[in-house]
C-alpha cells in the first residue's frame, strides 16, 4: 500500500518541517513509492496559514472532514500540535478509524499524560512513532559503531551543547514551554540510545530576558543523567545563545570523538572528529537529513508494519525524565537563574574538562 498523509497542526513544524519533508520525499525516487498520490490533507482549528497556495493540499475544515478526504485506513497522522494537546486530538482521531500516528516531539509534558496516551496506544492497537530525528541521523549512528567497535575503549561521558538564539518564536508565543522541551527531547534521545536507560541527576533552567521582558524557564535549559552502566550524560540547551550549535562529546577510556549535527534544513552535513592520543585528530563531514530519513523509515515501518514497542519505549522514558527536569528545575526558582547557583552553572556544563 501507498500511504497517504494527514497533517494535524500548521504551525512552524506541521508546515516548516512535515510539510517540505513530506513533499520532497514524495518527489524522490527512492522513498517515492511509500507515499500515495492523493494531495497531503491538513487540519488545523486556525485554518490554513498562509503562503500554502500552489503546494497541492487539501484543507480539512474539521477532523471529521479529514477522514473523509483521507480513509483513515490507509493514512499516517502527523500529530503537529503543542505537546499540551495531544491527548485529544490522538483521541479524536483514533475514535475516526485512524491507526498510524507520527507524533512530535515531546509525546508529553509529564510522566502521567505520556502513559495516558501510551494505554490509548495500546488499548485501541494504535501504531505510534514519536518524532525523534536524530535516532535516525547518520551521525548517531556513527557514533554507536564508534561505541560498539571499541577502538576509543569505554564510553565514560556523553556532553550535548545546544546553542539556538530562539528569540523571535518564544517571544511571539510565550505560553506554558520551558526550555526543557524544546531541543533536549534530541539529545536525551540519543543518550538513552547511546548509553542505555538513566535517572535523573541534576536539572537546572534560567530564563529568557530581552530588554525588560523576562519569558520564564525559557533561557539555558541543561540535565545531568546517570546511566545504568555508569556513562555520565551532560546535555545544554541554550535558546539564548547567539549562535547555532548542535554538539556532541563523547570521552571513553582511550580517547575523545565529537560530533556536530546539521544546524539547519537549507544545509543538512553532519561532521565527526574521532581524537586518539597521540595521533592527529580525523575529520569527516558527510550529508546527514535526518528528519527525511526518520520520516521515510516510519513510513517503511508502518507499511511493513514492523514492532514500533522498543522506539516508543524509548521516547517514553524521554518524556518521563524531561518531565521530572521540568519539575525539578522550575520548582525551586526564587529569583531569576537562582536554581543556577543551587545546582551547577549551565555554562560550565559544555565545557566540563
Ligand atoms: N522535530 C523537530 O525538530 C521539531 C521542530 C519544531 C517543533 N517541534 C515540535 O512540534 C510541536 C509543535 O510545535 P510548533 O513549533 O509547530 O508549534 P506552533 O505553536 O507553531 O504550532 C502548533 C499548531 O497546532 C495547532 N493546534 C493546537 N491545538 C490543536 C488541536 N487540538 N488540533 C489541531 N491543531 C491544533 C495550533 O493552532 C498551531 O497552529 C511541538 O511539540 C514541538 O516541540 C519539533
Amino acid at each position: 500500500v501507498r500511504l497517504r498523509t494527514l497533517i494535524v497542526g500548521l504551525g512552524s513544524a506541521g508546515t516548516g518541517l512535515h510539510l517540505p519533508v513530506v513533499e520532497r520525499l514524495r518527489a524522490t525516487a527512492t522513498s517515492s513509492p511509500l507515499f500515495a498520490e492523493a494531495p497531503i490533507v491538513l487540519h488545523d482549528p486556525r485554518g490554513m496559514p498562509g503562503g500554502l497556495a500552489g503546494h497541492g493540499v487539501a484543507l480539512a475544515g474539521s477532523l471529521t472532514e479529514a477522514a473523509r478526504l483521507a480513509p483513515p485506513g490507509e493514512t499516517v497522522v502527523h500529530l503537529c500540535t503543542p505537546p499540551s494537546a495531544r491527548l485529544q486530538p490522538l483521541s479524536e482521531l483514533a475514535a475516526l478509524g485512524f491507526r498510524r500516528f507520527l507524533v512530535e516531539k515531546p509525546l508529553a509534558l509529564d510522566d502521567a499524560t505520556a502513559r495516558r496516551i501510551d494505554r490509548l496506544r495500546r488499548d485501541l492497537g494504535l501504531e505510534m512513532v514519536v518524532v525523534a530525528q536524530w535516532l535516525d541521523s547518520s551521525l548517531t549512528r556513527r557514533l554507536e559503531e564508534l561505541i560498539r567497535g571499541g577502538a576509543l575503549g569505554r564510553l565514560r561521558e556523553l556532553t550535548f551543547v545546544q546553542l539556538k538564539p530562539r528569540f523571535l518564536r518564544t517571544l511571539r508565543s510565550p505560553g506554558q514551554a520551558t526550555a526543557f522541551e524544546v531541543e533536549l527531547p534530541h539529545s536525551v534521545s540519543v543518550a538513552l540510545r547511546l548509553a542505555g536507560d538513566a535517572r535523573l541527576l541534576r536539572a537546572g533552567v534560567s530564563d529568557m530576558e530581552v530588554g525588560d521582558v523576562v519569558v520564564r524557564h525559557m533561557g539555558a535549559a541543561h540535565v545531568v543523567l546517570g546511566h545504568d552502566g555508569g556513562v555520565v550524560t551532560r546535555a545544554t540547551s541554550d535558546l539564548t545563545a547567539p549562535m547555532r550549535e548542535r554538539r556532541v562529546e563523547l570521552r571513553f577510556t582511550g580517547g575523545r570523538a565529537v560530533g556536530h549535527y546539521a544546524v539547519s534544513r537549507e544545509d543538512c552535513h553532519a561532521q565527526l572528529e574521532v581524537r586518539l592520543p597521540g595521533r592527529p585528530a580525523r575529520r569527516r563531514v558527510f550529508p546527514d537529513d535526518s528528519l527525511a530519513r526518520f520520516t521515510a523509515g516510519a513510513y517503511r515501518r508502518f507499511r511493513e508494519g514492523d514492532d514500533l514497542d522498543a522506539d516508543l519505549a524509548l521516547n517514553l522514558r524521554v518524556a518521563a525524565l524531561l518531565g521530572e527536569a521540568t519539575r525539578r528545575g522550575t520548582v525551586r526558582h526564587g529569583a531569576p537563574g537562582a536554581q543556577e547557583a543551587a545546582d551547577e552553572p549551565v555554562g560550565a556544563v559544555g565545557h566540563a574538562g
